[in-house]
């Protein structure tokens, strides 16, 4: 659509969302609401909710207008941790709903058996959505063995998976089942934590196409139909992750951007994967 990603639910997102892991100030949600973003990407884990709940109170926005996703922790995966982790964000956020809750990783530490706990927690997630208290469901770092042993017993699949994702780690089997699937797919530091924006083919690009390094990025994780959550404390950096509408990047390029040389985050902590 003409406004953002359609779920297979029919839920429609904004095509970006703020990221907020790290953000304890509630003035950089108002500067990112002010420069347009709508979708606000946050976690139990960040400890920032009640913040985040005071900046909406304040923004004046309804709340319709709005898409909050929230995450339930690895250290609260089963049943009824889930549904508590659910209750607590929906109050600190002082919402009555969430457009989006995740399981945020399927491991709760190394070597874990997180099979049952996450089988237990899914069932907490369709139980919410079936009630209506959450719009759509999903799934964070899971790579598609976790994604196969959830679609095993659930009822409803997850309609989302955000994991790591920009040029050079593209997690491509995992996009590749995701899309397969119809499971969406969401980047997590799309502009791998600020580093990728020295990379040489990102500069080369940016100077090609006549848009920053970061641009480059997001734009290159909707090419690829994935929905970026980008983060930044300043409002210029904030409205240009937002100005990536109005070029596209040619298919050469997206396959070099895909297969340049560099590591995530992820790839150099495999133990938090299995
Ligand atoms: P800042 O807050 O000073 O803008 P990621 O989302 O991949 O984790 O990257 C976040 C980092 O990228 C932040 O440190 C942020 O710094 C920086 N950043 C975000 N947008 C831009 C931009 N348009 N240009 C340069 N740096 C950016």
């Amino acid at each position: 659509s003409e406004k953002g990603f359609i779920l297979e639910n029919g839920t429609e997102m904004p095509f970006l969302g703020f990221g907020t892991y790290l953000v304890q100030e509630e003035k950089i949600i108002l500067d990112a609401l002010d420069c347009g973003y709508r979708h606000i990407d946050t976690a139990r884990r960040y400890e920032n909710e009640k913040m985040i709940g005071n900046a909406l109170q304040q923004c004046g926005i309804p709340r319709r207008e709005l898409f909050l996703t929230s995450k339930v922790w690895k250290t609260d995966l089963g049943y009824d941790k889930t549904m508590a982790s659910f209750e607590a964000s929906l109050k600190d956020l002082q919402v009555q709903y969430l457009d989006l809750f995740l399981i945020h990783w399927p491991l709760p530490f190394p070597g874990a058996d997180w099979k049952p706990l996450v089988t237990e927690s899914w069932k907490a997630l369709e139980r919410l959505y079936d009630e209506g208290a959450v719009r759509a469901i999903g799934v964070c770092n899971f790579l598609p063995q976790h994604l196969l042993h959830v679609l095993k017993t659930a009822n409803t699949a997850p309609m989302i998976d955000q994991f790591e994702f920009h040029p050079g780690y593209p997690q491509y089997e995992t996009l590749q089942f995701c899309q397969s699937r119809g499971i969406q797919a969401e980047a997590w530091s799309p502009l791998g934590r600020g580093r990728l924006l020295e990379a040489p083919l990102v500069l080369e690009l940016a100077k090609k196409y006549g848009k920053s390094p970061a641009q480059i990025c997001l734009r290159f994780c909707l090419q690829n139909n994935v929905l970026p959550l980008p983060k930044s404390s300043a409002p210029q950096r904030m409205k240009a992750n937002l100005d990536i509408f109005d070029f596209e990047i040619e298919q050469e390029d997206i396959y070099r951007l895909l297969t340049m040389p560099q590591t995530g985050w992820s790839g150099i902590h495999p133990e938090h994967f299995e």
